[in-house]
C-alpha cells in the first residue's frame, strides 16, 4: 500500500502491525521451504520478506530443500530415483548428486540474500548468512530389509552454535544435510531438519512453505487454526483405511507441526509458497493466510475486569455510531464492568456481552453483544450466547431477553421469539426508549 495512495488506510494498516513488531523482536523463527522455491525463481520475493523479518530483530533460521535439484542431477547422471516407503535411498553415487544439488541451491540462496540494490526492498540490507556443521545425523538404517545407506535423520542440533550465530545478528541457513562423528555426510529431509531445529532451539515459530495454501476440511474449507488434537484428527482421516487422501505436502508437514507443537514450539504455520508475501500476511495479520497449529485454542472467554474497559469501548463504539447499540459512556461501563464477559483471541478482545439479571421476574437481559467485524463468521457470537445462557441458568433464571433494532434474525435463528414491550420486567419497561423502537426478543432457558 503506497503511503500516497490512501494515507489514512496506510496509517491504520501500519499501526495495526505494531503489536506484532513488538511481539516478534528477539524471537526465533525457523522457516522451511523446498528447493522448488529456488527452482521456480520465486526466491527473490521471499528474500525481501526474510530481509524484513531480520530487520525487525527476528532471529531467523532458514532451512532449504533440494528435491527437484537432486532429481535433475540424478537424471543428468542417468541414475534412478529409489524410494522405499516414501524415503529416498541414498547410495554413494546418489549422495554425490545430493551434495552437488544442495551446494548449488545453497549458493543461489546466499547470492540472493546478499542483494542490496538501491530502489529495491533490499536497499541497505546487510544480511550475513551463517552455515556450518550444526546438524549431527545418524543413518536411518535398514527398513524391512532395505538399507537406506546415506539417508539419515537428525540426531543432535548444536543449539549453542546456532544461538551464537544469531546473537551476532546472522541469519542461519541450513541445508538438508547432516554430519556424523565419523565424518560421514547424510541426506536428511528438510522437514526433519526444520522440526528438530525448531524443537532444539525452543523456537517461537516454525513455518513451512508448501504447495497448497494450508490444511482443508473434507468440504475443502481452509482450516485457519488447528489444535494438536484437531490436527491429529485430520491426519487420522487419512490413516483410517485411507478414506481421505490428503495433499502430499499436508501429509508431510502436518505431522511435523504436531511433533513441534507437542515439544513446545508455540506455533507452526503451513502456508502457500505460491502466494507472494504469504509469510508477511501470515505473521503480521490476526487471521493469517494459511493454517496455524497451536497447542490449544487461543480463545478465552472470561469475566471482564476494569482493565478491559478500553478494549470493550473499542468494540462498542462503531456499533454505537451506527445506532446498533445504545451509547454507554466510560464511567457507566466501569461501574457495570462486573456484568460483562469478554472473548479474547490471541490476547486481543474480539467480543463482549453483558448480562443484567432481574431476579424478581426470573429473567435476564443479554446486552451489548458485540463481535469485532474482522472476526465475523467464526461463531463467536454463539459462543458468548451459550456462555451467558449458562450463567443465567445457574442463577435460577428462566428467561433471556434482548432488545435489538437490527439483529433480530440472528436471535430468531437461535430460538428467540418476538415479544411485546409489556413482557419486559417492570424495571426495564419503565426505562424502555420508545423513540429507539427496539424490538424485544425472548427465549426460555
Ligand atoms: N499473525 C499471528 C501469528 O503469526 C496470527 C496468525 C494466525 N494465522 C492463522 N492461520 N490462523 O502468530
Amino acid at each position: 500500500m503506497p503511503a500516497t495512495a490512501a494515507p489514512a488506510d496506510f496509517v491504520v494498516w501500519f499501526r495495526s502491525v505494531a503489536p506484532y513488531i513488538n511481539a516478534f523482536r528477539g524471537k526465533t523463527f525457523v522457516i522451511a521451504f523446498g528447493g522448488e522455491v529456488v527452482a521456480d525463481g520465486k526466491f527473490v520475493e521471499l528474500t525481501h520478506d526474510f530481509n524484513l523479518l531480520a530487520a525487525l530483530g527476528i532471529r531467523l533460521v532458514l532451512v532449504h530443500g533440494a528435491r527437484p535439484q537432486i532429481e535433475q542431477h540424478l537424471a543428468k547422471n542417468n541414475l534412478g530415483d529409489t524410494y522405499h516407503q516414501g524415503i529416498r535411498m541414498t547410495d554413494a553415487e546418489t549422495m554425490q548428486c545430493v551434495k552437488e544439488a544442495a551446494g548449488r541451491v545453497r549458493v543461489e540462496i546466499e547470492a540472493l540474500l546478499s542483494m542490496g540494490l538501491a530502489n529495491s526492498p533490499m536497499a541497505n540490507a546487510d544480511i550475513r548468512v551463517a552455515g556450518g556443521n550444526f546438524i549431527t545425523a545418524q543413518p536411518i538404517g535398514i527398513i524391512n530389509g532395505v538399507d537406506l545407506m546415506h539417508t539419515g535423520s537428525v540426531r543432535k542440533v548444536d543449539v549453542a552454535a546456532l544461538n551464537d550465530r544469531m546473537d551476532f545478528g546472522e541469519v542461519v541457513l541450513l541445508s538438508p544435510l547432516g554430519y556424523s562423528p565419523t565424518g560421514e555426510v547424510f541426506n536428511v529431509t528438510l522437514e526433519d531438519i526444520a522440526t528438530a531445529t525448531a524443537i532444539a532451539l525452543d523456537a517461537d515459530k516454525l513455518v513451512f512453505l508448501m504447495d497448497t495454501d494450508g490444511v482443508h476440511d473434507k468440504k475443502g474449507k481452509l482450516l485457519k487454526e488447528l489444535t494438536i488434537v484437531q490436527a491429529q484428527e485430520v491426519l487420522s482421516q487419512e490413516s483410517k483405511g485411507g478414506k481421505r487422501k490428503l495433499p502430499d505436502d499436508v501429509s508431510m508437514y502436518l505431522p511435523c507441526a504436531v511433533r513441534a507443537c507437542e515439544a513446545g514450539v508455540a506455533r507452526t504455520h503451513l502456508i502457500s509458497r505460491h502466494t507472494d508475501g504469504a509469510v508477511l500476511q501470515e505473521l503480521f495479520s490476526d487471521e493469517g493466510i494459511g493454517t496455524m497449529v497451536v497447542e490449544s485454542t487461543l480463545n478465552t472467554l472470561r469475566a471482564a475486569t476494569i482493565e478491559d474497559v478500553g478494549g470493550i469501548l473499542h468494540l462498542l463504539r462503531p456499533l454505537e455510531a451506527e445506532g446498533i447499540l445504545v451509547r454507554r459512556n466510560r464511567e457507566l461501563l466501569e461501574r457495570e464492568i462486573s456484568r460483562f464477559v469478554v472473548l479474547e483471541h490471541d490476547h486481543r478482545i474480539v467480543g463482549c456481552a453483558a448480562l443484567y439479571p432481574f431476579p424478581d421476574e426470573a429473567a435476564a437481559e443479554l446486552a451489548c453483544l458485540a463481535i469485532d467485524p474482522q472476526c465475523r463468521d467464526r461463531g463467536y457470537g454463539q459462543v458468548i450466547l451459550v456462555h451467558m445462557t449458562g450463567i443465567a441458568k445457574s442463577q435460577g433464571l428462566k428467561k433471556l431477553f434482548v432488545l435489538t433494532t437490527r439483529t433480530a434474525h440472528w436471535f430468531v435463528e437461535r430460538g428467540f421469539s418476538e415479544a411485546d414491550v409489556s413482557a419486559l420486567p417492570a424495571q426495564k419497561k419503565s426505562l424502555y426508549n420508545w423513540q429507539r423502537k427496539s424490538k424485544v426478543f425472548v427465549r426460555k432457558i
